[in-house]
């Protein structure tokens, strides 16, 4: 198995190059009605998220005003500003898992992971989030990572849950 983090493929993955090419991609749509929500989209799948010097990129290249991306940019939720973990943790705060404890689950992860609600962990493994209903409301409190649900969720078993995560990339 290749190490994947050095660029096995041959591709050039530094930030420079990669700000280059988003540059490039988006200077192919100069000039087309509705393309800045395109461009933006791509640039997130390359980048990962979409800081200023990002926003800088696709401003020069699009010829437009650099507080148009900006507004569309933090208008829309799908677009981040700051770098997301590798995987995305949703504690539900609808009104059944709230009344059994979810904000006993939020509190306890903010510790655990050190993040207020919205960031992402300093190693870059989790961003942390909360969510109106995730679908599993007879068994509150419920909350997923990425697309795995967990039901009844016990506080005290939360670093449990989260090892998981970290020996599964070892
Ligand atoms: S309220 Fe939490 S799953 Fe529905």
């Amino acid at each position: 198995m290749g190490d994947y983090t050095q660029g096995c493929c041959g591709c050039d993955h530094s930030e420079t190059a990669l700000l280059q090419r988003i540059g490039e991609l988006a200077a192919e749509y100069r000039g087309k009605e509705g393309s800045l929500i395109q461009v933006l989209h791509m640039a997130q799948g390359l980048y990962g998220y979409l800081p200023l010097e990002v926003q800088e990129v696709i401003a020069d290249s699009l010829d437009l005003p650099l507080a148009e991306v900006s507004g569309v940019v933090t208008f829309y939720s799908f677009f981040a500003t700051q770098p997301r973990g590798k995987h995305t943790i949703r504690v539900c705060l609808g009104t059944a898992c709230y009344v059994r404890g979810g904000k006993k689950i939020v509190e306890r992860l903010k510790k655990i992971l050190d993040v207020e609600i919205g960031e992402t962990t300093k190693d870059r493994k989790f961003t942390f989030e909360v969510a109106r209903c995730i679908g599993s409301c007879g068994l509150a409190p419920a909350m997923s990572i990425d697309d795995q649900v967990y039901k009844q969720v016990n506080p005290d078993k939360l670093e449990q849950i989260l090892q998981r995560y970290y020996e599964e990339e070892e």
